[in-house]
């Protein structure tokens, strides 16, 4: 018997430059065999340079557009990226436990590769009371593990470790929930993610490839993860499968980003390096 294909909303901010947000969740879900489904949380006036403006939709609007959606389509997998405002965290998080969908993947977006702010102060809290308790898997970097647990950044793998068990401790105790801590804000050339159940911390080692088009790596690698968890179920450790083959294809398509010639700042990676010839 074929696997069905799996439907996969992402739930995120627009970037026109299309290398970060619901349309490099779109791209990462067509290259990974997903079907995309993408609702508008956030809109960004942003290129590869820097983010301009941002624009909230109304969020009985963004209630209406989620409600539609999952009345209709069966979501197997929801990929939430930047939120941006205290409101939008609110309302996803309300829509969410209506709907109630498996494989939540949450990056919590804060900061741009450009260094502009993605989400405001007072969402934080929101985004810990309202949205991580319905969390699969938490996708922080390192400076957005800092905010969460309202300390300093992690600056080491040892420091990543602590974080990565505190993190854990955001989530409900009680059922399967992971955490992806990413290491690409350590310095040097070696990276480390870890990948944390509360039981089992798993080292994703990797090295560093020297290129500035790391425009939405983050936004790709969560995207990949959640397309790839319900394709991972019926595996030995589904997660840990889904998550070693998101961060494969995110190295390819970092590694590929340099046949691109998207703007003159952080470029995009390649989505489809291993599709195109
Ligand atoms: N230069 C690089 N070479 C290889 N892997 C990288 C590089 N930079 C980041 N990564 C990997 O990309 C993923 C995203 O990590 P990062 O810490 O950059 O997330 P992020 O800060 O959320 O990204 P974004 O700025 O796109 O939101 C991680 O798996 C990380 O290890
Ligand atoms: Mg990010």
């Amino acid at each position: 018997m074929t696997r069905a294909i799996p439907n996969v909303v992402s739930i995120a901010g627009i970037d026109p430059s299309g290398g970060a947000g619901v349309f490099a969740d779109l791209k990462t879900f067509s290259a990974l065999g997903a079907y995309g489904c993408g609702v508008v949380a956030a809109l960004t006036a942003q290129n590869t340079c820097a983010v301009t403006g941002v624009h909230a939709p109304p969020t009985d609007f963004l209630a209406l557009q989620l409600d539609t959606l999952f009345a209709d389509v069966t979501i197997h997998a929801v990929k939430i990226g930047m939120l941006g405002t205290a409101g939008v965290v609110r309302t996803v998080a309300d829509r969410l436990a209506a709907a109630s969908p498996p494989n939540v993947v949450l990056d919590p977006v804060m900061v741009a590769k450009s260094g502009d702010h993605l989400l405001a102060r007072d969402a934080v809290s929101m985004l810990k009371e309202a949205l991580l308790p319905q969390v699969f898997m938490l996708t922080p970097n390192l400076p957005e593990a800092g905010v969460l647990l309202d300390a300093r950044a992690p600056e080491s793998v040892k420091e990543m470790y602590r974080s990565a068990e505190r993190l854990r401790g955001l989530l409900p105790l009680s059922s399967e929930r992971w955490v992806l801590l990413k290491g690409g804000h350590l310095p040097g050339g070696e990276l480390m993610d870890l990948l944390f159940n509360g039981d089992r911390m798993i080292e994703l080692p990797a090295r560093r490839l020297e290129t500035r088009n790391t425009h939405g790596t983050g936004c790709t690698l969560s995207s990949a993860v959640a397309a790839l968890l319900p394709q991972r179920a019926a595996q030995m450790h589904p997660v840990e499968a889904a998550v070693r083959d998101a961060r494969h294809y995110l190295l390819g398509a970092i590694a590929a980003a340099g046949r691109l010639s998207v703007g003159k700042g952080h470029g995009p990676v390649h989505h489809f390096h291993a599709l195109w010839r």
